[in-house]
């Protein structure tokens, strides 16, 4: 543990050294982006309140939910905390830069929030999600570890926190109240009543795909689109590329795994690889696949970081719909990575399908990696692309 610093207003200017109660800290988002700062105000509130308050006397239970690239599992590493998120580039961040503070990354305590072992927590810290969904199922997740004593507080930016975000805490843990604002980022205090009964609720949402045929989607909690269709899927779907060379396909950012699936209906290929940093995601895609295909065709499901682990020159086609924000920053950065791993798994004469966006510009950057790019439809929001390996 580096040495406490306890003033939280030394704060380096510097991007990646992280001065808070625990001590200072250096961090890096995954992808870097050395625009960018990997912690917010949000993240420094917490860290002070619970030292200012004394709430780390050892032993601790501690779970930390949705840290998003480990400024909390970092500076409360020394009470060894479990740590619970939906995403890979979080898991690998967390790992990375418990390294680059001298801190083992083995002892990483890592849920990926699909499930939680019923374990009773001392004190739970909570980044508040964008996502409604998201956090009402991670409340209910939580329920069963949640004892009479159990500390729980959240924390977010103030533009984040809606009265939504305290009724969940209200309806699903208990009484809830919120702290004064502090560079525009508020706690939440929710007190465990366990006499709440809180009624069960279905968290995935589901729709009816129909192309050829109809095709089931549910989605869990925090999978993009859960509830329809996307309408930038839509167009690549209506714009499916079919052809009897396409063996083997990848999904690249798959979500509920739709780009995939009329793939396959529409391809017959021999096998197919779904991968996406989002744990609810890959999940889905794989229950969504099952249930069109069972066994019928060979399938992979990864977590992973864009095509990271899939072999070079194994893909006859990629369909993608990049994301263009990471967490509340947009950027285009994970695209790259895309584009570039892409071309990676793709055989020479392959084919890499895109939809985005217009004004996000895939076109130019899709070219850079490929050296070409057709586009293939457009509408007024929307653009299909098309690059081939050579
Ligand atoms: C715009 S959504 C598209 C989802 C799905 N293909 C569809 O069309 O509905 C982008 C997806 O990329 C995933 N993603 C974001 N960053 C990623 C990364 N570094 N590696 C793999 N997938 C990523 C997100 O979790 C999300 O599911």
């Amino acid at each position: 543990m580096k040495k406490p610093t306890g003033n939280i207003e030394s704060s380096s200017k510097k991007l990646t050294e992280m001065s808070v109660s625990q001590g200072q800290f250096t961090l890096n988002r995954k992808p870097i982006d050395v625009k960018l700062q990997a912690w917010e105000a949000a993240d420094e509130y917490l860290l002070k309140y619970v030292d200012e308050q004394n709430l780390l006397a050892e032993p601790l239970s501690l779970l930390i939910i949705n840290d998003a690239f480990g400024a909390l599992t970092v500076a409360l590493a020394a009470y060894k905390p479990t740590t619970m998120s939906d995403s890979y580039l979080a898991q690998q961040a967390m790992m990375e830069n418990l390294s680059a503070n001298e801190l083992d990354p083995a002892a990483l305590k890592f849920n990926n929030g699909l499930s939680l072992p019923a374990k009773a927590f001392d004190l739970v810290l909570i980044k508040t999600p964008k996502s409604h969904a998201l956090l009402e199922f991670q409340l209910r997740l939580l329920k069963p570890s949640i004892g009479a004593n159990t500390i729980i507080i959240a924390s977010g930016m103030s533009r984040s926190i809606h009265n939504k975000t305290l009724q969940l805490f209200e309806t699903i843990v208990g009484p809830t109240t919120t702290s004064l604002a502090w560079k525009k980022s508020r706690l939440i205090f929710a007190t465990p009543n366990l006499s709440l009964e809180v009624p069960f609720a279905n968290s995935s949402d589901r729709f009816v795909l129909e192309t050829n045929r109809s095709f089931n989607i549910s989605s869990h909690a925090n999978v993009f689109s859960r509830g329809r269709l996307d309408e930038g899927s839509q167009l690549l779907i209506e714009h499916m590329p079919i052809n009897e060379q396409y063996r083997d396909i990848a999904d690249l950012g798959c979500g509920n795994g739709v780009l995939g699936i009329i793939a396959s209906s529409l391809n017959k290929p021999s096998s197919i690889i779904f991968a996406d940093e989002s744990y609810m995601a890959v999940s889905s895609a794989k229950q969504n696949f099952g249930e069109a295909f069972g066994k019928s065709i060979k399938a992979h499901f990864k977590v992973t970081d864009c095509l990271h682990g899939v072999e070079d020159e194994s893909i006859d086609l990629v369909l993608n719909n990049p994301p263009f924000h990471q967490l509340n920053a947009i950027g285009d950065a994970i695209a790259w990575q895309m584009f570039i791993d892409a071309r990676r798994v793709l055989r020479k004469d392959a084919a890499l399908y895109v939809v985005g966006n217009r004004h996000l510009g895939y076109h130019t950057k899709v070219k850079k990696v490929f050296g070409n790019c057709e586009m293939i439809t457009s509408n007024q929001k929307f653009v299909v692309l098309k690059a081939v390996k050579q």
